[in-house]
């Protein structure tokens, strides 16, 4: 099946680059988010990211015009999803929410249009099931931040037809990155084996043994890591964090996953991350 045009649900730290991204590939987008000033934050930030890439001669003037002009925000769900081929939901971490958001785009959607959702941790199984085209539902695992980040992982469940697969892998091919196959199963791959790393980063600061700054520190520099486990939480979002931790420890019943008492703290304080500037670390409004 081809695509051409793509909603993107959600405007958060996901949604507005992986709208980008499409958008920067020369597809017409709808960037769909409940309020409209959601909506234009994550405009805001694509124009930003934009002007930078103009700013340091990656592209013309012209091209960053060319891409905001295939983006169109919106609030309305049933405008956002007319006739699109394909919905990419990156909305909040909540299978019921999830799962009711699908509900309603069976109704709202073609009968060929393809779901995919940007879980890290839910069930893909379970939210193609509460819809009426289990097999157009797949998942699409973006990493953060998907404007610079290269890979994508591509979830099937038992009842993804072969076509929807040859379609988003295509897909993925046509936006530059690079799709890994794999079964519908808690944390995917990727993410399967870093929340053991991220969670005995946190674990060793629960316990006294360094501080953040020391941990993401000794790991930079003895092996050339980007980013330590702290920073690498805060900037995916403490909450999203924490709910993709729980998910793996309960479904696959290892202590490896056990949420660490720091991350739960931090989500109760509110401190999200760099997305509420303050986290494990403290930034400037700008995300600086
Ligand atoms: N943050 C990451 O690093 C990361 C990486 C990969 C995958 N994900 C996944 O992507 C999804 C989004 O995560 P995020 O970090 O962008 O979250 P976020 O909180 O930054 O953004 C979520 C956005 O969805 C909006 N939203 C809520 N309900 C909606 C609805 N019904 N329709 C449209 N928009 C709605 C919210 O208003 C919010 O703006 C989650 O499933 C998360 O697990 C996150």
């Amino acid at each position: 099946m081809e695509i051409n045009k793509i909603c993107v649900l959600g405007a958060g730290v996901m949604g507005h680059g992986i709208a980008q991204v499409c958008a920067q590939a020369g597809y017409q987008v709808n960037l769909r988010d409940i309020r409209d000033e959601l909506v234009e934050s994550g405009i805001g930030k694509i124009r930003q990211f934009l002007a930078g890439s103009v700013e340091r001669q990656k592209m013309s003037q012209m091209e960053a015009d060319n891409i905001l002009g295939r983006i169109r925000g919106m609030t309305d769900l049933a405008e956002a999803v007319r006739d699109v081929d394909l919905v990419i939901e990156a909305i909040v971490e909540d299978i019921n929410v999830k799962k009711d958001v699908f509900r309603e785009l069976d109704r709202l959607c073609r009968e060929d249009t393809i779901f995919a959702s940007n879980t890290s941790a839910q069930s893909i199984t379970e939210m193609a099931m509460a819809t009426k085209r289990p097999q157009k539902f797949i998942g699409m695992h973006w990493f953060n931040p998907p404007q610079l980040m290269r890979g994508i992982e591509v979830i099937v469940h038992d009842r993804t037809s072969r076509e929807t697969l040859e379609t988003m892998v295509e897909l993925c091919k046509k936006l530059g990155r690079e799709p890994g196959v794999c079964k519908d199963s808690p944390g995917f791959i990727v993410n399967r084996l870093l929340q053991i790393w991220y969670n005995e980063g946190l674990n060793m600061f629960d316990e006294g043994v360094a501080e953040p700054r020391d941990i993401d520190t000794a790991l930079k520099a003895a092996y050339s890591f980007r980013m330590g486990p702290f920073e690498l939480r805060d900037m995916v979002g403490l909450d999203v964090a924490l709910a993709s931790t729980s998910t793996h420890y309960r479904e696959l019943m290892r202590e490896q996953f056990k949420p660490p008492r720091c991350l739960i703290m931090k989500v109760k304080a509110g401190e999200l991350g760099r997305k509420t500037e303050r986290g494990f670390y403290e930034y400037q409004p700008r995300g600086g």
